[in-house]
């Protein structure tokens, strides 16, 4: 089990960690963070994750104090701490600490860094099962591809997809078109073949996982789009999956309780997660 967290500055027992209630990342969701995975010694990803974390630093305009030199030591120590060999890294800077006001003008607070390490079931190697999701209206606000804790609308869909016995929410925009999941990219492969997922176009994060795996597609020669689809083609669809830090490549089989290809799991989506796999 992994008991050994790191807040600003001190790595102590998970307990212990606490955060001052004037944190503006407590108040206002002001504050942004980053999910990666680990497993023997290896970060999934690394480099991406952390470019990722400092842009949205810069997109919110905090001004970091750590190095990505001087964060690598940390998220290293920590995991030496922990003697963790799978698991996940949850990494988070707020603004910092002040009296409660909505404004920065002119604040001089201090970034806080805090992590906590997740030690997970090694299942890489099981059987996959593939996952049953449920649409939502997209409610988010219009910078989703800003990896703010700013999460209401993903906690509620994630919720409601729970609920309702479903693995994960699939936001659709006003326009009938597929967004990304409450925490994941959303993949289809359509009946010409054709790899789709939506483009980077501001409506949804840009996943870093999104990333190696449209690589992937194209190196061995899938057609492959960035593209967005809508939820009736994506209904109509050979295959469906997410992608994300914590899921890898995971097949979605039934979306609103329609099945996809008769519920089996598509060749094409365990291909990609092998390869996902295979890299690191
Ligand atoms: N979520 N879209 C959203 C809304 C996400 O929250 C995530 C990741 C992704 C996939 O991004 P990536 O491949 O870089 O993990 C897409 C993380 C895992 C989380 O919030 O726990």
């Amino acid at each position: 089990m992994a008991n050994i967290s790191y807040i600003d500055g001190v790595y102590c027992n998970i307990q212990n960690a606490k955060i001052h209630i004037n944190d503006r990342g407590y108040h206002f969701g002001d504050a942004v963070y980053e999910v990666i995975f680990y497993n023997s010694g290896v970060f999934y990803d690394y480099e991406g994750h952390i470019n990722r974390l400092f842009n949205s630093l810069k997109l919110i305009n905090i001004k970091f104090h750590l190095s990505k030199q001087q964060l690598k030591i940390i998220i290293k120590n920590l995991f030496k701490l922990n003697r963790v060999n799978f698991g996940s890294i949850y990494i988070q800077v707020s603004r910092g600490i002040a009296d409660r006001n909505h404004s920065y003008f002119k604040l001089n607070s201090k970034p806080i860094l805090t992590m906590i390490v997740s030690q997970k079931k090694n299942n890489i190697d099981d059987d996959i099962k593939g996952v049953k999701a449920i649409t939502v209206f997209d409610n988010r606000w219009s910078r989703p591809d800003i990896k703010t804790t700013q999460l209401l609308p993903n906690v509620l869909a994630k919720t409601y997809a729970n609920q309702n016995h479903a693995y994960e929410g699939i936001f659709i925009d006003h326009e009938g078109y597929v967004t990304e999941g409450s925490s994941s990219n959303i993949w289809i492969i359509n009946n010409n073949n054709e790899i789709l997922t939506r483009e980077i176009d501001g409506k949804i994060l840009s996943g870093i996982t999104r990333k190696t795996i449209a690589q992937f597609a194209k190196n061995n020669n899938f057609k492959m789009l960035e593209k967005k689809f809508t939820k009736d083609e994506m209904l109509e669809s050979k295959e469906v999956f997410l992608t994300s830090a914590s899921s890898f490549v995971t097949p979605i089989i039934e979306i609103d309780n329609i099945k996809i290809s008769n519920g089996i799991i598509g060749k094409t989506s365990i291909e990609l997660r092998n390869l996902y796999f295979k890299k690191f």
